[in-house]
């Protein structure tokens, strides 16, 4: 796909504050202005179902508009973008915004249960937000059970007119979004796993832009490729939709200069390979300067955790010069091993921002939260095929040791609305037993790991300055986990192996990478910084699917500050009725 040319813009100033910044606003300062937009951008998303023909079958898939992957959003750095999403299809659905920080807009941040009830099937809703001080890659997807395996697509969000890419202009950009196809209905598949009490299945095949490519049955012309010209210089946005797998991607004989991580400038840094987990998007600049040939682009599995049975076919697409015989052989590409942590580390430890703003280098919030595997003991009916976990439990994952469960009202109503029972204020800001968490189990009890099942979460401030260390568990294996934070980007500012220690580890409070979806290290921690500066109820959660539905997941509330620029306005009057 070429760059596109922008939807036209349209500007309904009667309406909406979007066509000019009040003079009166900007004035106030950088983190006092209302974050209203340059131009405004009119979507219509119909979610409905379509029929696909993938790996010898035909099924009915739900995406938007009939497109798969969706249709890409466009827009520019603090534009205001207007999605009126029309739910067509037979399902619940919602729509998240992956990495826009919502600024004074959690309403329309789209998480089912958490800011929202669901758009039922026949209802409409319209999702309103500011890419207020935001520019790059990001993708939205579906925020309802597992329908993101289907319901998603890109966001491509340019700088203001006339302000450049802090690099060489490239010659054409592509956009990559890698997924995961499923023979089955995903929704299904969520209350199959779930029901199963083990494991989820393999995905059938991993996809690029909805092509699994030749190694898969019936795809040999089902594949995604980029004609190049020799000599120029290509920027690709790499988006991982996938639900359950963390993948690496490389491009046979060309190296990647990563220049952006998670819609923020990154410096340089120039690779082989590259792991994305799901949630995580860069921008490479891939330059064409070998032989002229025809190069595979390779998408496969990086899994770190132990016995796990995972899909290990390649997705295969083309970097195709012009002027390679289509016939001619290709080069093809090394995926590293699957569990080569190494790269994955080394990577992570290249990432630095460009540019460093609003790191807080003082901090009164320290919080600590554990994340996790458990099993619970089978308490079901026909363990045989109930009870599936290790050892004949049930699979259960955990924050601080507390598995999440959903409300039955959005949080964000409740908490607004101040209606009582949906949840608890006592998230633990530091785990309630302290033990060595990469190599040993809170207890000795092989197939109960007794973590706490309820909705709870963790009140914050406004303005609070965090620290928030994220350590991994051996409880049930020990495992990379990509911990996506709603509402807001975070500045890494370390990560190691082993138990983090504060004596030893090496804080890097000068260029941290400013990300919103953090691959914890497989036995290891990171430690993030962010500003508590937005009010509203901001998810956190592992952005593998399967661990969020076993309950890795967490809710912050920020509370307001002072006056209207730090105070969530009222819910949108068609905000869906639960
Ligand atoms: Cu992309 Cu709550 O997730």
């Amino acid at each position: 796909m070429k760059r596109h040319s922008f939807v036209t813009a349209l500007c309904l100033s009667s309406v909406l504050l979007s066509c000019f910044t009040p003079i009166a606003f900007a004035a106030i300062g950088r983190y006092k202005r209302w974050p209203v937009g340059g131009s405004t951008r009119f979507y219509e998303f119909k979610v409905n179902t379509m029929k696909v023909t993938k790996l010898c079958h035909t099924r009915d898939i739900v995406t938007v508009n009939g497109l798969y992957p969706g249709p890409v959003v466009y827009a520019q750095e603090d534009d205001r973008v207007i999605v009126k999403v029309i739910n067509e299809a037979q399902t619940n659905v919602t729509i998240h915004w992956h990495g826009v920080r919502q600024r004074l807009s959690c309403w329309s941040d789209g998480p089912s249960y958490i800011t929202q009830c669901p758009i039922q099937p026949g209802q409409s809703f319209t999702y309103e937000f500011t890419m207020y001080q935001q520019k790059g890659t990001f993708f939205w997807h579906a925020h309802v059970s597992w329908l993101r395996g289907t319901v998603y697509g890109a966001i491509v969000v340019y700088p203001k007119t006339a302000v450049p890419y802090p690099f060489p202009y490239p010659y054409e950009e592509h956009t990559l979004i890698f997924g995961e196809y499923w023979d089955m209905d995903v929704v299904k598949q969520e209350k199959a796993v779930l029901a199963s009490g083990g494991g989820p299945p393999p995905a059938d095949a991993y996809i690029i832009n909805g092509h699994p490519g030749p190694l898969y049955n019936c795809s040999t012309n089902d594949f995604y490729q980029i004609s190049v010209v020799p000599g120029k210089t290509y920027l690709l946005r790499l988006i991982n939709a996938a639900l359950n797998m963390e993948q690496f991607f490389s491009i046979s004989n060309h190296k990647m200069t990563i220049v952006e991580a998670d819609a923020e400038y990154t410096k340089p840094q120039i690779v082989d390979h590259i792991m994305l987990g799901p949630g995580q998007t860069y921008n490479v600049l891939v330059k064409a300067d070998q032989p002229i040939a025809k190069y595979e682009m390779a998408l496969g599995p990086y899994m770190s955790a132990q016995n796990v049975t995972f899909q290990n076919i390649s997705s295969i697409g083309y970097f195709h010069y012009s002027g390679a015989a289509i016939n001619s052989l290709t080069q093809q590409a090394l995926l590293p091993q699957f569990n080569n942590n190494q790269i994955v580390s080394s990577n992570l430890n290249g990432l630095r921002s460009l540019n460093v703003t609003n790191l807080p280098l003082e901090i009164d919030t320290n919080l600590f939260f554990t994340i996790g595997l458990n099993v619970h003991k089978c308490n079901r009916q026909n363990p045989n095929k109930t009870c599936q976990g290790p050892n004949g439990g049930i699979f259960a994952a955990s924050m601080n040791n507390v598995s999440f469960v959903k409300p039955t009202i959005s949080l964000l109503q409740a908490y607004y609305n101040t209606i009582n029972g949906l949840y608890t204020s006592d998230f633990p800001g530091v785990p309630l037993k302290i033990y060595d968490f990469v190599n040993g189990a809170p207890n000795n009890i092989p197939n109960n790991t007794n973590s706490l099942i309820g909705t709870k979460v963790h009140v914050l401030e406004y303005g609070s300055k965090v620290q928030l260390i994220l350590q991994d568990t051996g409880t049930v294996s020990t495992e990379n986990h990509p911990i996506h934070l709603h509402g807001f980007s975070f500045h890494l500012v370390g990560s190691g192996t082993g138990n983090y220690n504060p004596a030893t580890a090496q804080l890097n409070l000068v260029d941290p990478p400013y990300i919103n979806t953090i691959g914890v290290p497989i036995g290891g921690w990171a430690a993030i910084r962010f500003i508590a500066d937005n009010p509203g109820v901001w998810f956190m959660h592992c952005h593998l699917e399967v661990h969020m539905s076993w309950g890795l997941a967490m809710a912050f509330i920020v509370k307001n500050g002072v006056g209207p620029f730090e105070t969530l306005p009222h819910p949108p009057a068609d905000l869906p009725r639960c």
